[in-house]
């Protein structure tokens, strides 16, 4: 069975499952209705997989002759937090993989700082495959990449997404916006709050920059908590060994 099919058939399965809930309660063939949840989750996966095969081959934009892989994304594709970076850069465009180089190293110490592991996130990019010498993304690139990336939130659905940069953050609220003001507010992108802090690339330059994107992830966790609510509070103490 090809893959398209497969989520039209959870999707049918699904709702079969919803019409008898209602029909006969929450058991059903002595099977609790949580189990439904499931397959929900699979579902996503199942869009997820299917709109990375067809990106792969994406020939939208000029940069498709100069990539060596398209790096679509990746993660959880259940994550309740997403983090949208810029483009890719060598290490990302050698490997497929997004944030595997240097700013990827510290964005993993990031993540872990606050309590997250790389593998309970959805990471991508305003673009998906790498500008050359990684100049600045061009508006038409960004125009054409889009829709890649309005996908990938519309499968994963996470609670809470941060911008990584001036880049990610300007494109996502199509503002010009700094990015010391981009940090200082919530959004909301595609019905999803969004907060914006700096690129781990700039604070790799900047490392004056590091106390202040210090603030905002744990804004961010504090409101990650308080949206998704799925274990007690976090505290920075948490991590004082
Ligand atoms: N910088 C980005 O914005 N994204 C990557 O994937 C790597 C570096």
């Amino acid at each position: 069975m090809q893959s398209p099919d497969l989520a039209q058939y959870l999707d049918q399965i699904q709702s079969y499952f919803s019409q008898q809930a209602e029909l006969v309660g929450p058991e059903l063939f002595g099977v609790d209705i949580s189990r439904l949840d499931q397959l929900v989750l699979s579902q996503n996966s199942v869009q997820i997989h299917d709109l990375e095969k067809a990106v792969q081959n994406c020939q939208k934009c000029k940069l498709a002759e100069s990539r060596n892989h398209v790096v679509f994304g990746a993660g959880n594709p259940n994550a309740n937090l997403m983090l949208i970076g810029e483009a890719p850069g060598a290490e990302e465009d050698k490997q497929g993989l997004p944030f595997v180089g240097k700013a990827g190293q510290l964005l993993d110490k990031i993540l872990i700082a606050i309590g997250f592991k790389r593998s309970e996130v959805y990471i991508a990019n305003i673009l998906k495959c790498r500008p050359p010498a990684n100049r600045d993304p061009n508006p038409d690139e960004i125009e054409q990449c889009q829709s890649h990336l309005d996908q990938q939130i519309e499968s994963i659905q996470p609670k809470i997404i941060l911008a990584l940069g001036r880049v990610a953050g300007q494109t996502l609220l199509k503002s010009e916006t700094s990015l010391g003001q981009m940090r200082t507010q919530t959004y909301q992108y595609a019905g999803v709050p969004l907060l914006v802090t700096y690129h781990p690339a700039a604070l790799l330059r900047n490392p004056q920059w590091k106390k202040p994107a210090w603030e905002d992830v744990q804004k961010l966790r504090h409101m990650y908590d308080s949206i998704v609510g799925d274990k007690p509070a976090w505290s920075p103490s948490q991590n004082k060994k």
